[in-house]
């Protein structure tokens, strides 16, 4: 990238084109998502091919597999910023590359000042503290033949943190009591548990390090309808707790839209809007926003009537 930032494109909608987004793909990105906000995460361009090989042995590269385009955000300190779109758009292999669970084909990850796109796996082991993940099922992503107690107290082993047994067990039933598990439950194993509760078993983990970036891809999706208010509002006490910031990765936008502050809409590994959660509800510029804006169910039947007649109103993007 040049050393001098282009001027900003902004039309009369006010929507902003930033010139070094935009190379990257970001089709709207609106004038106060932009500017210099204190940034944790800053990606840019950030790019992830599979290669899909053929043969037993030797493997032959036959063919590649574009998951993630160019895809550009920032998540500020504090905030919650939501990744949305359909099933298979690129969403959990953004997230992973973040985590630098997989390593980005292309791009930049700034995190807190450092581009850890290009670290070696020794360089990462401070970052590894930092970022934490929560994954979508609660069900495969915890080891069913280890305790509660071991599952939430081995990243604090890894990285040398309560390493007496006493204050192990006791930094772990804090953490489970934090995320309203009983912490008498700390010898139980994972299939003891409700969904629900498996997954307060995975956030319980996911802050035993007291990472400054969460990144929850698509943490209640596998979860009744029901409990899913209750590990969302978790989720939101924590980050107000303990100031963490946010990346909260989604399929379904009325689950976003509770979450975020704002939010940035991909599809088929692009980003195509960017904007406050608020503007976007709003006045969505893409057609892939409205689309899945129209896709969205509300209980009030005259709603989507009504939403509908908003939009036919406003002028074209
Ligand atoms: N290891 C892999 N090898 C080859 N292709 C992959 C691999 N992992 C993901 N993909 C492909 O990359 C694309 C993006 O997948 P990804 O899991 O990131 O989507 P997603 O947005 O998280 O979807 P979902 O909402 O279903 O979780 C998909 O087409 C998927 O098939
Ligand atoms: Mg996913």
């Amino acid at each position: 990238m040049s050393g001098t930032a282009p001027d900003p494109v902004v039309d009369n909608e006010g929507v902003v084109g930033d010139p070094t987004i935009a190379d990257t793909t970001v089709a709207a990105v609106r004038r106060d998502t932009l500017g210099e906000g204190d940034n944790i995460l800053q990606v840019r361009g950030l790019e992830k091919e599979f290669a899909v090989t053929k043969g037993l042995f030797v493997k032959r590269k036959v063919h590649a597999v574009k998951a993630v385009n160019g895809v550009s955000f920032d998540v500020r300190r504090g905030e919650t910023f939501g990744l949305v779109g359909e099933s298979g758009c690129g969403k959990s292999t953004t997230a992973r590359m973040i985590c630098r669970l997989l390593d980005p084909t292309g791009g930049k990850i700034d995190f807190d000042g450092t581009d850890i796109a290009g670290l070696d796996r020794k360089a990462l082991v401070p970052f590894r503290r930092d970022v934490q993940m929560v994954f979508q099922d609660p069900y495969s992503s915890l080891n069913p033949r280890q305790t509660i107690g071991s599952i939430i107290s081995t990243p604090l082993d890894i990285h040398g943190i309560a390493t007496g047994e006493g204050e192990r067990k006791k930094k772990v039933q804090e953490l489970m009591d934090l995320v309203g598990l009983n912490p008498e439950h700390y010898n139980r194993l994972p299939h003891e548990f409700s969904g629900g509760q498996r997954q307060r078993i995975g956030i319980a983990r996911a802050i035993a390090l007291g990472p400054k970036l969460l990144i929850a891809d698509e943490p209640v999706s596998a979860l009744d309808v029901s409990i899913q208010a209750q590990i969302l509002n978790l989720l939101r006490q924590l980050q107000k707790d303990l100031g963490l910031s946010l990346l909260f990765i989604a399929h379904d936008l009325s689950v976003v839209r509770y979450m975020c502050d704002r939010m940035a809409v991909m599809y088929a590994g692009e980003i195509v809007e960017l904007a406050t959660s608020e503007e976007l509800y709003a006045k969505p510029a893409h057609p892939y926003t409205r689309a899945l804006l129209d896709a969205v169910p509300t209980p009030d039947p005259d709603a989507r009537a009504r939403r509908l007649a908003e939009r036919a109103a406003l002028p074209a993007a």
